[in-house]
């Protein structure tokens, strides 16, 4: 799916984004797993990950995320019409982590649902807000994107407890006066989706159940795929949109490896000033990412009216999307 913005100006209004305090470091990891400092900055750049408190769930990071992004937008939850959290590691797969966030938030006039795109969550839970908004469904939405995926790894797979972390982000999606969002591509390829799985999550009944429940990770598979669409997604939305490369200001890809996000951004011509990284203190945080990034690129006074910001995420599915907006303040 590609396409142009359509209809009224919609733009983000409000930004926010959570972390655990609990900061879990590569050498911490080479206690529990056969692994090492060097090997992990070496390979993906991950220098630690924020781990969520046994007692801390989805709802716990994604609360003061939104509140965060209620706040700046100046918006009280009341008014809002639309809530979407995107996360493959809700509190539980009903009641909905939207529908409880809603309620503590007292965002009573809400629709509230989950959505599940893997680490793409965020791009196409963005995509669809604005697309309720642009028909005149809705209003005001808060978009929120974040994961616990610490609760999903097998803690005794080196492949794959070295890349992940927790957290959350947000966003308030609100009309303005100028163009906020210009475009967005999304895709989906369940051909791959094999590559990175977690089995036994759901109604397909597993006959080897051992592994179930846990991440399942082909990280070569992963990387390729990861390498070709980040590209692949952001070009189809630029050219479809006819913005040239060298006019984006921000790029923000999604955070799963400093290796991946430099091939990115060397193949697309996007110098590397122009893109946020902090996959080096938070690892993947899956639907996190991408807000978590924004937001941090905002507090460290790199977000102005009228940059052109590029996010291009990809995750499980496999899936991938892009969103390239022209930032309103
Ligand atoms: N510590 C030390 N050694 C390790 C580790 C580890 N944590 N993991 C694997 N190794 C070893 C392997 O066993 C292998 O050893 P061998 O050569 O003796 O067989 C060696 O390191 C190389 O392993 P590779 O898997 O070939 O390493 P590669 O260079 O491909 O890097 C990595 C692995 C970092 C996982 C890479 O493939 C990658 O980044 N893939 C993409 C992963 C990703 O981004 N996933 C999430 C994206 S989607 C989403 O966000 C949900």
């Amino acid at each position: 799916m590609i396409g142009k913005a359509q209809g009224a100006p919609i733009s983000i209004t409000g930004l926010g984004a959570y972390v655990p305090s609990r900061i879990v470091t590569n050498d911490e990891l080479s206690t529990m797993v056969d692994t090492n400092n060097e090997w992990i900055m070496e390979r993906t750049g991950i220098r630690e990950r924020r781990i969520a408190a046994p007692e801390e769930a989805f709802t716990d990071l994604a609360l003061p995320a939104a509140k965060a992004a209620l706040e700046q937008a100046e918006l009280d939850a009341a008014d809002l019409d639309l809530l979407l959290c995107a996360t493959v590691t809700p509190d539980m797969m009903f009641p909905t982590s939207s529908a409880l966030l809603a309620d503590t938030l007292g965002a009573k006039d809400a629709a509230a649902y989950d959505l599940l795109a893997g680490c793409t969550g965020f791009m196409y839970a963005l995509v669809q807000a604005y697309g309720m908004m642009a028909a005149g469904l809705a209003e005001r939405a808060l978009v929120v994107g974040g994961d616990v995926l610490s609760r999903i790894l097998d803690w005794t797979d080196r492949s794959t407890v070295v890349l992940f972390g927790d957290g959350a982000g947000a966003v308030v999606l609100e009309k303005v006066d100028k163009p906020g969002f210009l475009g967005f591509e999304l895709g989906a390829d369940g051909g791959g989706g094999i590559h990175l799985s977690l089995p036994g999550s759901g109604s397909r009944r597993i006959e080897d159940a051992s592994g179930n429940g846990f991440v399942h990770m082909n990280g070569r598979e992963v990387f390729k795929f990861a390498t070709r669409v980040l590209v692949s997604s952001a070009e189809a939305v630029l050219e479809r949109c006819g913005v040239s490369v060298e006019d984006v200001d921000l790029y923000v890809p999604h955070q799963a490896n400093v290796r991946i996000m430099d091939h990115a951004a060397a193949k697309l011509g996007i110098p590397r000033e122009r893109m946020v990284v902090n996959v080096d203190r938070y690892g993947n945080t899956s639907s996190g990412s991408i807000p978590l990034a924004l937001a941090e690129a905002q507090a460290g006074g790199r977000l102005k009216e009228g940059d052109l910001v590029l996010m291009t995420g990809m995750g499980a599915g496999l899936t991938w999307g892009s969103a390239l907006m022209e930032w309103t303040g």
